[in-house]
């Protein structure tokens, strides 16, 4: 039977979010409904909201989320009613080049949940990320669900299912930084914090944290950084080549999105060191780069989707290790939250307050 749940809608372009009551269908074939235990609130639900993603209105917002699986529909065996799970993006199909390649991370044809979830009037949902978790229960594919140890909090782990994924990811996944390697991060919010977390966990030997805000450099430090820039009063790409014995880092890992970090962090790096982007520029922003400093300069530079991450092998895995108290996700989570206190996390994103509000259920 269909059911209503309290859930947070962006009903328009810029509008403030609200709490209504939605309908959740029963899970149809490969389909699972999941009671949400936790959710993280992350900057592209702020986008969704102010319309930069796409625009169709209404979004079902949260996408960082961990709970447990109520009901599976036909044909779903991967998971079952009362598994602890964390939510992923998509559900990869398993058969396109992409995924038959080793790389599902780009996978061509994701299958989320078919059937929508609406408004009681019947208006359709768009669940951000396909996943919409800012509700007590959401519909997803049973694909989207990975399995971990229930022990560990619902705030810490449905952090793996965004932004902490995606900063360790580009450390350990897309950089593959290794043991006593030489690492910067520009940007050191919650995505650098993770990467810097990332690098520590690979081994790196050294690990600089980079940003114009002190307060960010004080926690990074905590997170693993070995020495810090402060890029508003000295310049970064001498500060890291200084650090590195006049050579620039092996890997840089840009998680700001502006062009002048995307052009720090190739001038940072060692010539045949590697370039990770993480930061999500806007449409508009273009980067100007003499061809010869691209031609001279061997190494790499590559974005990194999602923590070119799978789910089923690192979110376990980061369960594990933090678990294990080799690495501390609970220094992401500032606050925990109500449904009704999102747009107040939206602005404390703004102001630069937290790392993570988490909405708790
Ligand atoms: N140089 C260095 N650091 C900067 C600069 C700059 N010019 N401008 C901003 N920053 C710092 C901020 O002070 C902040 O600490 O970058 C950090 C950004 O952190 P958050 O706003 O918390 O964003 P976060 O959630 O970490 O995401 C970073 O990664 O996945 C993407 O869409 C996401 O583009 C965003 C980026
Ligand atoms: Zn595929
Ligand atoms: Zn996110």
């Amino acid at each position: 039977m269909a059911q209503q749940v309290q859930a947070v809608i962006a009903p328009g372009k810029d509008e403030p979010v609200r709490v209504e009551t939605i309908v959740i269908p029963d899970p149809g074939p490969g389909e699972a409904v999941v009671k949400v235990q936790a959710c993280g609130v992350c900057h592209t639900d702020l986008h969704y909201k102010q319309g930069g993603i796409n625009d169709e209105f209404p979004f079902l917002l949260g996408h960082e989320a961990a709970g447990v699986v109520e009901s599976v529909g036909e044909g779903v065996t991967d998971v079952a009613p009362g598994d602890f799970v964390i939510l992923n993006w998509r559900a990869v199909c398993g058969q396109c080049r992409a995924c038959l390649r080793g790389r599902p991370w780009y996978c061509f044809d994701t299958h989320n949940a078919k059937q929508k979830m609406t408004l009681l009037d019947g208006t359709e949902l768009s669940p951000a990320l396909g996943i919409g978790a800012f509700a007590e229960k959401t519909l997803v594919a049973s694909g989207q669900c990975t399995k971990v140890d229930p022990e560990v909090a619902p705030e810490v782990a449905g952090l793996l299912g965004c932004g902490v994924m995606a900063g360790i990811g580009a450390a350990i996944n897309t950089g593959q930084v290794g043991r006593g390697d030489s690492v910067a991060v520009i940007g050191c919010g919650g995505v650098g914090d993770a990467a810097i977390a990332g690098a520590r966990l690979a081994g790196a030997a050294k690990i600089i944290a980079v940003d114009i805000d002190d307060r960010k450099l004080e926690t990074a430090k905590k997170m693993g950084a070995t020495h810090t820039v402060n890029s508003r009063t000295s310049d970064p790409v001498e500060a890291i080549r200084a650090l590195t014995d006049g050579n620039g880092a092996d890997v840089v890992i840009e998680a700001v999105g502006r062009p002048e970090t995307y052009e720090q962090a190739f001038y940072a790096r060692d010539l045949a060191g590697t370039v990770v982007l993480v930061g999500v520029p806007t449409p508009d922003m273009k980067l100007e780069l003499p061809l010869l400093d691209v031609f001279g300069r061997g190494g790499s530079l590559t974005s990194s989707w999602y923590g070119d991450c799978l789910p089923s092998r690192d979110f376990p895995m980061l369960v594990d290790l933090h678990q294990q108290g080799r690495l501390d996700l609970t220094a992401f989570v500032t606050e925990t939250i109500g449904l009704r206190d999102i747009e107040q996390a939206f602005a404390r994103m703004h102001d630069g307050d937290v790392l993570r509000s988490v909405v708790v259920f």
